[in-house]
């Protein structure tokens, strides 16, 4: 045998190892699912490659599992506020017992319950009751559960006297949610609709139908409820606002709006579980991959994530996650910028710029597999309209090569894209999509160096308007 025979042979037996390698490492296990974990949520991070290599990726590796250990053991920066880590498998059954009771006797006596909150304190609640309501749900002729409506999310005076108009022809009920118990928005919400509860109802009636949702001691709204005896629930002093979409914040007008928050529990608990699992398992842990993909998106200056469905009901999911990392992330002149857009239709607004503008986004499409009802394109005898090459087809399917043309589109044009899959839209499947991004937000912070949990920044706008508007305290 010649020096020929054994110097192909090494290659070959070494390209034979690089290949498993490869595909171990790349395309295996960047394809999650696990049947046996009950976790639904995949990743899939093949079409970033082009833009970062996985090395990039994979650098986070050991600071990630570093960032893991801060956040359960609580070392780390905002350690104060990580409640929110094992709330979904803790949860006190009692109270769940006490939300489903309330939300039964709202539901007899009320055929709208008004959330009155701003941010956290409500954008969570509107995700989930978005995400799984009747698309038309407010022109539902024969409901089975109340509508629900918010306020105190603005400062609007139309939006204000527009659903006070709505009230007037309905029996409705409040909820009144608000951490600090001294935001402003909320606070002159809650004042005009009390006193429309308390004209219609008479103050003794009003009562029963406020709910108010604070903090255990403090604040303007506490010292209310206790005066006005008003049924409450507390938002635990460890949970920030843009982290209580698992306490009753978000869990009453959930159940009030008929949907089951045990299931929503359940499916974030399993996340809660397998996260756990798996803190040194960094290509099996869809929150290390997420994080460390857009992290090494953003030194690779893709400064700006655009997050985007399919699925118009998936609108506010997006306005909730919006808020998370913008508040969570955006702070010490850092941060990744989070947007979102809804495709098809801003395809024909944002579609140019996505494809051809500057070239600093990355998109992370949240896919849905299966829609929850069926309907097909009809056939037509004339084809005027020339669609009869899609008669038969389910709409859906058109949806999927939209989505799957899109993807190639703008990976083609400069856009990396992460793809985060759901089998379907359930109460189940919603609560691991929470946690997971709750997860990956606040390893993503850290990844950045910045505490994911306070929202000082905030407060600037506050004091400003304080002092046009001369309250005390506040004086110029
Ligand atoms: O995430 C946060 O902490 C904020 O968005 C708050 O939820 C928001 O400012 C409302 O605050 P509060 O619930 O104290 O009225």
């Amino acid at each position: 045998m010649n020096f020929g025979f054994w110097f192909n042979s090494a290659v070959l037996i070494a390209a034979l190892f690089f290949f498993i390698y490869i595909t171990d490492n790349f395309y295996i296990r960047i394809f999650l699912h696990n049947p046996d974990t009950m976790i639904n949520l995949k990743i899939d991070i093949s079409k970033v490659l082009d833009f970062v290599s996985l090395d990039e990726i994979q650098f986070f590796h050991k600071e990630i599992k570093e960032h893991y250990d801060a956040l359960y053991h609580k070392t780390g920066k905002g350690h104060e506020f990580l409640g929110w880590i094992n709330l979904p498998s803790d949860f006190p059954e009692n109270i769940i017992k006490r939300i489903e009771q309330d939300a039964k006797s709202i539901r007899e006596k009320a055929e709208i319950f008004v959330v009155i909150g701003i941010g956290g304190s409500y954008l969570g609640a509107k995700a989930v009751n978005e995400a799984l309501d009747h698309n038309f749900s407010n022109l539902l002729q024969k409901r089975k559960y109340p509508l629900i409506l918010y306020a105190g999310q603005n400062i609007s005076e139309n939006y204000l006297a527009n659903l006070l108009d709505i009230l007037e022809e309905k029996e409705y009920a409040i909820a009144i949610i608000s951490k600090s118990g001294t935001t402003t928005e909320p606070a002159i919400a809650f004042r005009l609709i009390k006193n429309h509860l308390e004209n219609r109802y008479g103050k003794q009636k009003a009562r029963q139908r406020i709910f108010a949702i604070t903090d255990k001691s403090k604040g303007a709204l506490k010292q209310l409820a206790n005066e006005e005896h008003y049924s409450t629930y507390v938002v635990p002093d460890n949970v920030g606002g843009r982290y209580s979409v698992l306490t009753p914040v978000g869990l009453l007008p959930i159940a009030v709006a008929g949907h089951n928050i045990r299931k929503l529990l359940e499916g974030a608990a399993t996340m809660q579980q397998y996260v756990r699992k798996n803190t040194n398992n960094f290509n099996e842990n869809p929150v290390s991959l997420y994080a460390a993909t857009r992290n090494a998106l953003y030194r690779n200056n893709k400064i700006i994530e655009i997050m985007v469905n399919y699925e118009p009901e998936l609108y506010f999911f997006i306005e909730w996650w919006k808020q998370l990392f913008g508040e969570s992330e955006g702070k010490e002149k850092k941060g990744i910028f989070p947007a979102g857009a809804n495709f098809t239709t801003d395809l024909h607004s944002m579609g140019q710029y996505i494809q051809d503008g500057m070239r600093n986004i990355f998109e992370t499409v949240i896919s849905v597999e299966n829609p929850n009802k069926e309907l097909c394109i009809p056939f037509e005898k004339k084809n005027l309209d020339k669609l009869n090459y899609l008669a038969g087809k389910r709409i859906h399917e058109v949806n999927r090569m939209a989505e799957l043309g899109t993807i190639l589109a703008h990976v083609d044009g400069g856009v990396p894209n992460i793809r985060i899959s759901l089998p379907e839209i359930s109460e189940f499947n919603l609560g691991q999509m929470i946690y997971f991004f709750e997860m990956a937000c606040a390893v993503s912070g850290y990844i950045l160096g910045v505490n994911p949990f306070d929202q000082p920044g905030v407060e600037t706008y506050k004091k400003n308007m304080f002092a046009l508007l001369g309250k005390p305290g506040f004086e110029k």
